[in-house]
């Protein structure tokens, strides 16, 4: 019993020393120290054992389990001491190089031309109103005098929202008048710069969702005169300081007269290129004098009250802006495009 302790030290010793990482080492334990281990057998034994031997084999035995627990105690720490000396030199990082540049983002143009643009308006006294973009019936028809048969009313042009009381995406900025009007007294002077949705398909110049930013003013002695003054100024602000203008006489059912603005085109100053199909000319707002129906509808006295509105497509402002062709582009978010602005 005794030399089977003395070879079963000497294995044990052994195996401990040639345990080359944590887990082999735990192996060895296990294999003499568990539960089921050799050494535990051994000790389990020794109550057959008769007196003398007893004593011989348990001082033995507890001599060899002290001197295996210790070995590997010793052959633990030095393992972890490797592991993390190793860890140290190949996550090694120099704490005295410079640190690495983050990426900074930019505004997509659109939102730098709407923040612009509310600058602008700010400058000459206008608020900026927002209004939801799921509208129903009475803001976005009834209020602005658009009457039972317009196309807009139809569900080829404006996108219902089924089984939903006759909610709509709103087609146009123009509903945040009607919004804005009903929560305040006149006068009224504000922007509103927002998404609106039509049923259009895909192409170079149509997207079934897009841009408008929307104007309004109401006040004493509004005329053509003043809405000329305010969206000339605005246009050379934002888009050229040399644009010329001109006006056309249009219709929109919530003005009287309604007109269209058109602006000398950037891409070829006037002189006809394909972007203004030869004319010189780019169509880019439409406006008009108020119509008294509105203010009727919204309890406003048009006997006391006069103003203008207008709505721009401000993905084609932005498009002249920076003469970019397709409109798609100004959509996909694609990195490529989007940072050279
Ligand atoms: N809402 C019109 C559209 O979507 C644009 C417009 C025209 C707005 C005349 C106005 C306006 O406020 O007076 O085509």
């Amino acid at each position: 019993m005794i030399e089977k302790l003395k070879t079963l030290s000497t294995e044990a010793l052994a195996k401990v020393a040639a345990s080359t990482d944590t887990e082999s080492l735990r192996a060895v334990e296990l294999e003499f120290l568990g539960r089921k281990g050799r050494l535990t057998e051994i000790l389990r034994g020794l109550k057959d054992l008769s007196g003398e031997e007893k004593g011989q084999v348990g001082k033995l035995s507890n001599e060899v389990k002290i001197e295996i627990e210790a070995a590997i105690a010793a052959k633990f720490g030095e393992l972890e001491h490797a592991k993390f000396a190793k860890l140290a030199e190949t996550e090694w990082i120099d704490p005295t190089q410079p640190g690495e540049k983050a990426e900074r983002g930019t505004l997509h143009p659109l939102t730098q031309f709407i923040r612009e643009a509310e600058k602008v308006f700010e400058k000459m006294g206008f608020a900026v109103a927002t209004g939801p973009q799921i509208e129903d019936d009475f803001h976005t028809f009834t209020a602005l005098n658009i009457p039972a048969d317009h196309p807009a009313r139809d569900a080829q042009d404006t996108l219902f929202i089924e089984n939903s009381d006759g909610k709509l995406l709103r087609p146009q900025t123009s509903s945040v008048q009607i919004r804005w009007m009903q929560e305040h007294k006149p006068p009224f002077r504000i922007i509103a710069p927002g998404r609106v949705f039509r049923k259009d398909d895909v192409d170079a110049s149509h997207s079934p969702m897009f841009h408008q930013l929307e104007g309004l003013v109401v006040d004493r002695d509004i005329s053509l005169a003043n809405m000329k003054a305010v969206m000339e100024e605005a246009v050379r602000q934002l888009i050229n300081p040399d644009a010329k203008f001109r006006f056309r006489t249009s219709y929109f059912p919530f003005v009287e007269p309604g007109l269209e603005m058109d602006m000398s085109c950037t891409i070829c100053s006037g002189r006809g290129c394909p972007a203004c199909k030869k004319t010189g000319w780019i169509e880019i707002v439409g406006c008009g004098l108020v119509h008294p129906n509105v203010l009727k509808n919204v309890g406003v006295d048009a006997t006391q009250w006069s103003g203008f509105a207008f709505g721009f497509g401000l993905d084609r402002m932005v498009m002249l802006r920076h003469e970019i062709k397709d409109l798609r582009l100004v959509f996909e978010n694609d990195l490529r495009f989007l940072e050279q602005f």
